[in-house]
């Protein structure tokens, strides 16, 4: 079946009280709107059309980097929700078959669902998909008549007795491309908010005779945001299915609801993640890795059996392969850590390959900048890092190569070499006391004299 998706993202989101498009609000870490295109591309879509009004440049771009393929119609004016599908009109020009309107804030939808209201669509002509509200608030009714949909009823222009209805609409539907813009032309704005409704093709639909059903999933799928609150409301519910996926998935959280995770974070069967740690966008953790307390993991790689942290920070780019040791207080950048080595305490590692079994001391800082440029830190297998060594990049060390305690490094190191780099010292013997005498005799001088 040919199946086109129109997103509709032109809305306001006034009550959003924000500079940023509504749909560009991130849930998950991924802009809403992604949400939106990630669950229809399950459909196979052939044409895939955002309609885009306010912020709409800016909508646009976010469209063009999560989905070469889709296109963005603009609405000018924000008419109503039926006027924004005709938006999509000229761009599905020539295409014929199913199609589902999405709606850019409503980031929990799954794709399963949208499957079930395509499958619905065999016994009928258009196909709405609702759910059992809680609290009903300003979502539209389904007004049902002996089993079938009969209307939708905008909460604005609901009677009390439609306002006690539980059953909303989600805004999503499915039908017939051709039929669908053939109700559109026919709805008009005579309501409450002046706006072209496309919950009025129900009614439009049921007087030509056609068959309209309703289907309905769980209210956590159809979560509309409209303001910061169920922004956050938004982030719970995506956070609790993300944890629950995870702990299912045979992953041990130790304390599900202080892990926040990111749309697309993997991780693999009997890896452990303790109490507060944070996910970024892009990390994979292998299986039987552990992750302990306070990390901050984003764009990395974490191989089976390391350990990472506590208070631990990877940032993009990070490699760890198997059984690699990251310590506290060690912010990793990409850098390539190799099997069994150990960063264990107190390091920056950035721009840099750490190879095989190697031990960087504590305090080790790879001086990876130069104020404009970024140079990298290669360092062989089997390499001894002392503590408080700087690592003056760009630098190579060879396989076996030791530095000393504190050693500024700035030229390579040829493999099993050792680098040292620092004064000799000197004991003088009985300056200490010498020192401490005169210090004391200066704070007492100064505490006579200030009143
Ligand atoms: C809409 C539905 C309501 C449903 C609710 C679910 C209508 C008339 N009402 O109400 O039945 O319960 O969603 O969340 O459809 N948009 C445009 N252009 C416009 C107007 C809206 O692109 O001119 C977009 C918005 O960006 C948003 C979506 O359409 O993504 C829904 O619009 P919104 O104004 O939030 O509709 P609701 O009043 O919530
Ligand atoms: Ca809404």
């Amino acid at each position: 079946m040919n199946i086109a998706l129109v997103i509709l993202a032109a809305g306001k989101g006034t009550r959003m009280n924000s500079d940023i498009p509504k749909v560009l609000h991130p849930v998950g870490q991924a802009p809403m709107l992604a949400h939106a295109l990630r669950a229809g591309a399950e459909l196979n879509p052939d044409r895939i059309v955002v309609v885009a009004g306010h912020g709409a440049e800016a909508v646009a771009r976010a469209v063009h980097e999560l989905d070469e393929s889709a296109t963005v119609a603009v609405q000018n004016e924000q008419l109503g929700t039926a006027h924004a599908v005709a938006q999509a009109r000229p761009a599905l020009r020539g295409f014929s078959g199913e199609l589902v309107v999405l709606y850019g804030d409503t980031p929990l939808l799954q794709a399963d669902t949208l499957q079930r209201m395509v499958a619905a669509r065999a016994s009928h002509d258009l196909v709405i998909l609702g759910f059992e509200a809680a609290d009903p608030g300003r979502y539209g009714r389904l007004v049902m008549r002996d089993g079938e949909l009969e209307r939708i009823v905008e909460h604005k222009d609901a009677t009390d007795e439609e306002r006690a209805i539980t059953l909303c609409n989600s805004g999503i539907l499915s039908c017939d491309c051709d039929l669908l813009f053939d109700l559109i032309d026919e709805v008009g704005n005579d309501n409450a908010a002046g706006e072209y409704y496309l919950t009025d093709v129900v009614e439009l639909a049921r007087r030509r005779g056609l068959s309209v059903t309703a289907i309905a999933c769980d209210e956590s799928q159809t979560l509309g945001v409209n303001s910061r609150a169920e922004l956050a409301a938004a982030e719970a519910a995506f956070q609790a299915r993300a944890r629950a996926e995870l702990l299912a998935n045979g992953v041990t959280l130790l304390a599900p609801d202080t892990v926040y995770l990111a749309f697309d974070t993997v991780i693999g069967r009997d890896a452990v993640i303790e109490p507060n740690v944070i996910f970024g966008p892009g990390v994979t953790v292998e299986s039987g890795a552990l992750i302990r307390a306070f990390s901050h993991l984003e764009g990395c790689h974490v191989s089976r059996g390391a350990i990472v942290g506590p208070f631990a920070r990877l940032r993009p780019g990070t490699e760890l392969a198997e059984e690699v040791r990251v310590g506290n207080f060690v912010e990793i950048k990409n850098a390539v850590i190799d099997a069994g080595a150990k960063v264990n305490h107190l390091s920056y590692v950035g721009d840099a390959s750490v190879g095989a079994r190697s031990n960087i001391g504590a305090g080790t800082i790879t001086c990876n900048y130069d104020g404009v440029m970024k140079h990298r830190t290669e360092i062989g297998s089997d390499v001894f890092i002392g503590s408080d060594t700087m690592l003056v990049a760009p630098v190579k060390l060879g396989d076996g190569a030791m530095t000393a305690t504190g050693t500024v490094v700035t030229r390579d190191v040829e493999p099993g070499a050792l680098a040292i780099a620092r004064a000799p010292q000197l004991n003088k013997p009985g300056r200490a006391r010498k020192l401490m005498d005169m210090l004391r005799v200066k704070k007492a001088r100064l505490k006579k004299e200030t009143p």
